[in-house]
């Protein structure tokens, strides 16, 4: 079925230029973006947005990285597109990303790895609702 997922490019990755580069492989993985913005994230909102991942230690570090500049956050329309976008995103760490991913293609480190996605539908809608508006995103 065509899905939606939520996807965010990161700021080690707009740092780098490279929010054209890495739409590009998202959308030839099959995916549409059907909202995007450039944002630059509040420490309320990174911490919220991450509430899941409070407890762990590298929560501090995640959140100081997530607001260190600008993000570009993305609804992601497709065939099975949690799974989709997991797939071209490649493993969370670059050292374990597959060839023809993004964070192979891009990522720096565990934390500095260019792309999030959503893990589930469950989690997109939430992740979704989280920065747009139902209007923002134009299928
Ligand atoms: P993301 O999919 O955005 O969800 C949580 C993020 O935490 C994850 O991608 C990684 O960037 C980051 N993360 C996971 N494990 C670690 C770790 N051990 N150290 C630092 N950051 C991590």
């Amino acid at each position: 079925a065509v899905t939606r997922t939520f996807s965010i490019i990161k700021p080690d990755a707009t740092r780098r230029n490279l929010t054209g580069a890495v739409t590009k492989m998202l959308e030839e993985a099959g995916l549409r973006v059907v909202a995007s913005k450039r944002i630059h994230m509040s420490r309320e909102q990174a911490e919220g947005f991450y509430a899941v991942h409070k407890e762990r230690p590298f929560f501090g570090e995640l959140v100081e990285f997530m607001i260190s500049g600008p993000v570009v956050v993305q609804v992601l329309e497709g065939e099975d597109a949690v799974k989709r976008n997991r797939d071209v995103m490649g493993a969370t760490n670059p050292k374990d990303a597959a060839e023809g991913t993004i964070r192979k293609a891009f990522a720096e480190s565990i934390e500095a790895n260019s792309v999030h996605g959503s893990d589930s539908e469950e989690n997109a809608a939430i992740e979704i609702a989280f920065f747009f508006k139902p209007e923002e995103i134009v299928g």
